[in-house]
């Protein structure tokens, strides 16, 4: 639900999202939430009581947007549906992580809501909204490059939309560790080498080589997420011997 309804179709009908549309892995419907207002001059916004700056979103547009939305899915799916949850995009929400993403996949339906302006009618948001969530804790003009996010991050969860298995197998944030570094062809460029356990055909060595770099990496990069992350006891003894060593990866 938005006010920019081709900002989403042009961005996510592109690239793997795009693909995925295509062969019907996923189902993308960006409603124009102007297309529901009441009011002869298609307005979908108007001042705030109680005074101040900007304007705010109705509620008419959004809620009757809604409701034809659920009633398209009840068409779609032959049954009155169960209510799908419906997501707003706002700095105030839950910030979005991948633990989040992964649960959202499993949604066979979800309604995102983007705001615009100051914000939207309180009563609109108490009416359809079940999760409130951020990006991150930065303000953007508007909830449509928040829900992108989400959706492109949602979508290559579902089953199919990857093309590699693995991709998505092993990756950043993969049990809370990042992801090793990647070299390919040629073995070496601007006199830097691809490191030597990589050209052994060693394999057990290779993931030995890559699980200590994810470990490395993360604790250089994001000790936040080092502390949440299943280390076995091994990998604990190894990973304090480095800790007085002043690495740069
Ligand atoms: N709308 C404006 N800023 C936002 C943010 N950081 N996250 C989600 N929605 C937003």
């Amino acid at each position: 639900m938005t006010l920019f309804p081709e900002m989403i179709t042009n961005a996510l009908g592109t690239s793997i999202i795009g693909r995925a549309m295509e062969h019907g892995l996923i189902g993308l419907h960006a409603v124009n939430i102007r297309d529901y207002t009441l009011d002869k001059h298609k307005r979908v916004d108007d001042y705030p009581y109680g005074g101040g700056a900007g304007m705010v979103m109705q509620a008419q547009p959004i809620c009757d947007c809604y409701q034809a939305i659920r009633e398209e899915i009840s068409k779609k799916q032959g049954r009155k549906a169960r209510s799908p949850r419906v997501i707003y995009l706002t700095p105030q929400g839950q910030v979005f992580h991948q633990k989040m993403a992964e649960e959202l996949a499993q949604e066979e339906e979800l309604i995102f809501l983007c705001g615009h302006y100051e914000g939207i009618d309180e009563r609109a948001l108490e009416l359809i909204v079940t999760d409130h969530v951020s990006i991150g804790d930065y303000v953007l003009t508007g909830g449509e490059m928040p829900a992108m996010i989400m959706i492109d991050a949602i979508s290559r969860l579902v089953p199919g939309v990857l093309n590699n298995k693995e991709s998505a197998e092993f990756e950043s944030f993969q049990d809370n560790l990042l992801e090793y570094p990647q070299y390919t062809r040629p073995e070496e460029y601007e006199g830097k080498r691809v490191p030597e356990v990589l050209l052994s055909g060693h394999h057990a060595k290779i993931e030995a080589w890559r699980r200590e770099q994810s470990i490395l990496r993360t604790k250089e990069r994001r000790p936040d997420l080092l502390s949440q992350a299943k280390l076995s006891e091994k990998e604990q003894e190894w990973l304090k011997r480095w800790e007085d060593v002043d690495f740069v990866l």
